[in-house]
This record gives structure tokens, sequence and C-alpha cells, in this order.
């Protein structure tokens, strides 16, 4: 089978995608699958062979012709985060292309990945507690103080269509929140702005398979930083990542189930990686985000996860492939 490995993107997320991809690679079983690595950028979708020949793809039917034959692609493995790999855009491409693919389709891509839109989606499902927020735009008018009527104090300002913490602020006090709007908004046009929940941050991996769905051991995230943000993410030992967390059989089944439901009803596809905040003072759990392409470089949490759950990578990478071929 052909399988292309699309990589890359245009958002800040460019090198970790890259670093996903290296780890997804790696454990895609050769002896299975032809992989071609396409790396995507807004100039060109490019395939390097190992020789240092490089390949465009044609993007009328996403394929490659090398010494003058046509690779076409029985799936795409879908390996960028941010745009346009997460939030719907390459997943309606393919969609449109008739070809098969690892993540979750348009609809929930797309709907994922604005925080903001995401937010009011899932408070509205009613499985789980979400954190009052604000949605601000950058052409529309905003005013810092009348936000803090409706906010209490700690809050995240967030680019609303982001990833990996890039652009992201806690605020603490009032003379903070406008500065760290302004940064938001060199990333994106639109900015969530939540309410701090304190508690502890809980992560958890899920993928279906034939219908069955598994969640993979939750991971609690204990960061040395204000947050966990993008060098906790991705410097080994700035953050303590515990898997399985250690949270008691009662909280373990809380996050599991709503985890689950969320999965079936954002309608999700391939492994996705929710993120909480379980309140411990009330025993309160909230949504922080779903994540359509959660990362896959060798300090993200889902291979930390796979790993935990007994499995080799390369059994989950090709289940993945697998059951988007069917
Ligand atoms: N956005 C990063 C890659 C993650 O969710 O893991
Ligand atoms: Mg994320």
């Amino acid at each position: 089978k052909n399988i292309a490995l699309v990589a890359g993107g245009y958002s800040g997320e460019y090198v970790i995608s890259v670093q996903s991809a290296a780890v997804i690679e790696t454990n895609l079983d050769s002896n299975r699958y032809n992989v071609y690595k396409i790396i995507v950028t807004r100039e060109n979708w490019l395939h390097t062979t190992t020789d240092g020949k490089v390949y465009p793809v044609d993007k009328n039917d996403f394929t490659l012709t090398i010494d003058g034959a046509k690779v076409k692609f029985d799936a795409v493995f879908i390996g960028i985060h941010g745009t346009p790999g997460e939030d719907g855009r390459l997943q309606g491409y393919f969609e449109m292309l008739n070809i098969p693919f690892t993540s979750c389709g348009m609809v929930t891509s797309a709907i994922t990945f604005n925080k903001s839109y995401c937010n009011k989606i899932v408070a509205a499902l009613n499985v789980v507690n979400v954190s009052k927020s604000m949605h601000v735009f950058s052409n529309q008018p905003y005013d810092a103080a009348q936000i803090l009527q409706q906010l209490r104090l700690p809050v995240f300002v967030k680019p609303a269509e982001g990833g990996s913490s890039i652009g992201m602020s806690k605020v603490n006090e009032a003379a903070a929140l406008q500065p760290a709007i302004e940064k938001a908004f060199k990333e994106d046009t639109q900015v969530l702005i939540e309410e701090f929940i304190k508690g502890r941050e809980l992560t958890i991996g899920l993928y279906e398979v034939n219908g069955v769905l598994t969640v993979l051991p939750i991971t609690e995230v204990v960061s040395s930083k204000e947050f966990f943000d993008y060098e906790a993410k991705y410097t080994p030992g700035v953050s303590n990542e515990i898997t399985p967390a250690q949270v008691g059989e009662e909280v373990t089944q809380l996050v599991q189930h709503t985890a689950s439901r969320l999965y079936r009803l954002l309608n999700c596809r391939g492994i996705v990686r929710i993120d909480f905040i379980w309140e411990e003072a009330t025993g309160k759990l909230f949504f922080l985000e779903a994540n359509t392409m959660p990362g896959q470089s060798e300090n993200s949490l889902v291979p930390q996860q796979v790993r935990a759950a007994g499995k080799t990578l390369q059994d989950f990478y090709g289940e993945l492939v697998e059951n988007c071929l069917q």
C-alpha cells in the first residue's frame, strides 16, 4: 500500500509536525507500507527521495510522478498540527478526492480546532464543565476592563486557532490583559479569554478501530513553569508527565467516560487527545480542548500513553492506517 505522510504546514507548529512525522515514519511498518513523506508549505508540497531528488505533488489529484510513473495513494497519514492539517482544510480536500485519511473529518476538525467555538459546542453537549470565556475578534472593538467585569482573574488568553501554547499567556492582573490579547492577535484574528481553573491537568488519547474505541492511559501533566507552555511541552525535564495518572479509580473512570462520550458526540475518527482540568476541591472535571492531530514527537504525550498501554508505536500507527483503509 502507498501511504502519503503529510507534514509541515503553515503554522508555528511546523517544527513539531516535522518531529511528529519522523516518529510516525520510523514506526510505519516498511514491510506493509510504502511511505512517501510530503512536506506541505504555503509555497509547495514536496516529496524528497533518499537520494535527494525532489518531486512536487500534483494537487489536482494528489499524486506524484516519479521517473515517469504516477504514484497514487491508498491512504494519507495526516501529520500536520495546526493549519491546514488539523483545521479541516486538508480533510476537506482529501474528502473531495475520495482518498482515505487517518484523522477526523472536515467538520469535526474545523469545529474542534477553534477553541472558542469548540467550548460553546462542548458546553451545549452537557457532558462536562467548560470554563467561562469570551471570544474577541481583531476586527471588532473590545474593552479589556469590560472583559474583566465578566471574567474572574486569573484568565488564560489563547489564539482561538492555535496549538502548542504559541501566543498564549496566563494573566494574573488586570494590567496584563491588554498586552496578552495583543500578543495572541499576532498569531490569530480570534482570541479566547477563559477563566483559569485551579486543578490537575489530565489528558487522554482515544482512537477507534473497527468500531471499538480504545482509551489510552491518562497522563497527568505537572509543569514547573507557570503553565504547560511550549518549553514545558517539548523540553525534557521541564514538565513531569505521569502516565498512568495517579488519580484513583473514580476520577480515572470519569475522565475515560467523559472523553469517550465527547469522542462519539463530536464524531471523531483516528487518534484524538482530549485535555481536561480536574478541580480537585469540587471534584468537577473541566474540558480544556480536543486535539485532533495530537503531537507524536519523542516528547509528546500520546506516544507515552501508547507505550504505557503496553503497545508498540508500530502496532498503533498500523491500526490507524488499517482503520482508515476500510
Ligand atoms: N498541538 C500539539 C501538537 C498537541 O496537541 O500535542
Ligand atoms: Mg492543543
